[in-house]
C-alpha cells in the first residue's frame, strides 16, 4: 500500500518536472520572438504618430526612413551612441529602471508621476528628400488613473506643432480614459501647438470642449468625457516631457541647428 503511494508520488513528481521543463524551455525559446513583437508594435506606433504608417509595407522598410538618436539629458545633447547601448533596440523605459542608467526625479518636479527618468532618451528624426528635418517623434509617458500611459508624439519641423499622438500601452478604462486611443480624439491634436509665445508649455487637455474662438484654442484639446483624471494625466505628461526636465532644451538646440 505504502509502496504504491510512494510510486504514485514519484510518478506525479516526474510528470511535474517534465511539464515545468517543457513550459520553461518554451518560454525561453519564445522570449526573442516576444521581444521582437514588442519592438515592432512600438515601431508601428512611432510610424503612426508620424503619420507615415503603411500596412502594406514591412515595418523594417518603413523604419529605414527614420533616424534614431539618443538624447543625453544631462548635457541636453543629441548623440549617436553611448557605452553598450544598441540604438536600434534601445528602450528608454527599460533603462529608466536599470541601475546606473536613470536619475530619480525630485517629487516636486515629477508632475507626470514617473519617479525616474532615463539618462538617455530617444528621438526619431524624419527628413525630407532634401535632407531637411521634417518631423521628430518623441517618447512620452505619465500616470493616468489606473497606471502609466506610454506613447509617442510627433512634431513638425517647427518643433512645436503636433503632427500625431499614439499610445502603445495604458491601463485606462475602455470607453472612459481608454478613449485616448480613439482616432477622432487623436485627430484633435494635429495642428495644435505645445509652446506658447514665451516658450513655456501651454498645451492642455481641457475639461469640456475647446472654444475655437479662444486665443488659447491652438494649445487645447477637448477633455475625454467621464475621464477627467486621465485627461489631466495626459496634460501633465506633456508638461513634464516638454518642460525643463524633458525635451525643451534639446528641442531648442535642434531648432537652432535647423535654422542654420
Ligand atoms: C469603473 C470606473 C472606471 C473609471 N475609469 C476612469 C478612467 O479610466 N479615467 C478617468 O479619468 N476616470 C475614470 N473613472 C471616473 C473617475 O473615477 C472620476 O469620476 C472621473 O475621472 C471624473 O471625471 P468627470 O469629471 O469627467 O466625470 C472611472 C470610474 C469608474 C467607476
Amino acid at each position: 500500500m505504502n509502496e504504491s503511494v510512494i510510486k504514485t508520488l514519484v510518478v506525479a513528481l516526474i510528470v511535474c518536472l517534465l511539464c515545468s521543463l517543457v513550459v520553461s524551455s518554451v518560454a525561453v525559446s519564445l522570449r526573442d520572438a516576444q521581444n521582437l513583437n514588442k519592438l515592432n508594435d512600438q515601431r508601428i506606433k512611432v510610424l503612426q504618430a508620424a503619420g507615415i504608417y503603411d500596412d502594406t509595407k514591412s515595418i523594417e522598410e518603413q523604419f529605414n526612413s527614420i533616424t534614431s538618436k539618443l538624447i543625453d539629458f544631462e548635457n541636453n545633447a543629441i548623440v549617436d551612441s553611448f557605452g553598450d547601448i544598441e540604438l536600434s533596440t534601445y528602450d528608454p523605459v527599460e533603462y529608466s529602471k536599470k541601475d546606473g542608467y536613470f536619475t530619480p526625479i525630485a517629487p516636486n518636479d515629477d508632475i507626470a508621476v514617473i519617479k525616474n527618468r532615463e539618462k538617455f532618451g530617444k528621438i526619431f528624426i524624419l527628413k525630407d528628400s532634401e535632407n531637411n528635418l521634417s518631423k521628430v517623434i518623441l517618447p512620452i509617458r505619465g500616470y493616468g488613473l489606473w497606471g502609466t500611459l506610454y506613447g509617442y508624439i510627433s512634431l513638425s519641423s517647427d518643433l512645436n506643432t503636433i503632427e500625431g499622438l499614439e499610445f502603445y500601452e495604458h491601463k485606462e478604462t475602455p470607453g472612459l480614459g481608454g478613449e485616448v486611443d480613439n482616432q477622432k480624439w487623436k485627430n484633435m491634436w494635429v495642428g495644435k501647438k505645445i509652446y506658447g509665445v514665451k516658450n513655456d508649455v501651454q498645451f492642455q487637455v481641457i475639461k469640456g470642449s475647446v472654444d475655437n474662438e479662444s486665443q488659447l484654442a491652438i494649445y487645447q484639446v477637448d477633455g475625454l468625457s467621464g475621464a477627467t483624471i486621465t485627461s489631466r494625466g495626459v496634460t501633465n505628461m506633456i508638461a513634464y516631457w516638454f518642460g525643463e526636465n524633458g525635451y525643451k532644451e534639446v528641442l531648442g538646440n535642434l531648432k537652432n541647428v535647423n535654422k542654420t
